[in-house]
């Protein structure tokens, strides 16, 4: 046919291909990458998403530093089975600030994404102390050692900062109080007007039931806010965004 003879000659030059091939490339890229300049955002906007506090950023940097998400996935998917024994699908904007997020695909224990007020703060003492004592047949390893690990707050200043820079909204103010939130938070008997101004909904107490604000505190702090921040028997999904 007069077109294939045609395109023999795009194949026999190599320059020639190589000027298509850019052109191909080029207008496809155009057409992908160009919509999302005219788009206000690529994430629905969703009432009640705020940054983490501080206590809670540092219970995420545990959850990181401890592996949990090489067991664990942070994601729903809205698959029948999924959404019945999860709950509500997760959102992009429910991850909008993780930096970096916790979707992942490995899940050798269940998905986290709403545990959230799940359970009790004792249940996860327990559970994460001997996880075998709670549910027999666990194979998840102990965590104890996190009670007896004081956190040093001399650098959540400096953490909230860092995450200011990468984009998440934390105003100056949460930042010079960040210390001073960390602590609150912790400790039931703290003013927590300032916290709860800055954070609204944050949960203050003890979490590990003991004195000192341990990585204990802080990772449960983390695990009871998961999924939690969106109030989803007001959420409706506007397909027009
Ligand atoms: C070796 C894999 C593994 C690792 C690592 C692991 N887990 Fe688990 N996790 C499991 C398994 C399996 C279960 C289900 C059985 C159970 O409840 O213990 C589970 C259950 C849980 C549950 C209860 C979830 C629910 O809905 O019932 C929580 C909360 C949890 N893990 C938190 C953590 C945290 C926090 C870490 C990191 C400090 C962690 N896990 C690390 C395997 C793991």
């Amino acid at each position: 046919m007069a077109i294939l003879e045609k395109h023999k000659v795009i194949e026999k030059n190599a320059t020639l291909l190589l000027v298509f091939s850019f052109l191909v490339v080029t207008i496809g890229g155009i057409v992908e990458i160009a919509p999302l300049f005219y788009l206000q955002n690529t994430i629905e906007k969703v009432e009640g998403m705020r940054p983490y506090t501080p206590l809670e950023l540092k219970g995420r940097d545990i959850y990181i530093r401890e592996g949990c998400y090489t067991c664990h996935s942070q994601m729903i998917r809205p698959m029948r089975d999924e959404v019945e024994r999860y709950g509500h699908y997760s959102l992009a904007a429910e991850s909008m600030y993780d930096h970096p997020f916790q979707w992942g695909s490995k899940r050798t224990g269940p998905d986290l994404a709403r545990v959230g007020g799940r359970y009790s703060d004792e249940w996860h003492i327990d559970h994460l102390v001997h996880p075998q004592a709670v549910v027999p047949e666990s194979i998840m390893p102990s965590y104890a050692f996190l009670l007896d690990r004081k956190i040093d707050p001399s650098n959540i200043q400096d953490r909230v900062r860092t995450d200011a820079l990468v984009g998440v909204p934390y105003d100056e103010a949460m930042v010079t109080e960040a210390r001073a939130d960390f602590m609150a938070q912790a400790d039931p008997d703290a003013d927590a007007s300032g916290l709860e101004e800055r954070y609204p909904g944050a949960q203050q107490r003890n979490f590990d039931r003991q004195p000192g604000v341990t990585e204990m505190d802080a990772l449960i702090a983390y695990l009871q806010v998961l999924g939690t921040m969106v109030d989803f028997s007001t959420f409706e999904p506007d397909p027009k965004r």
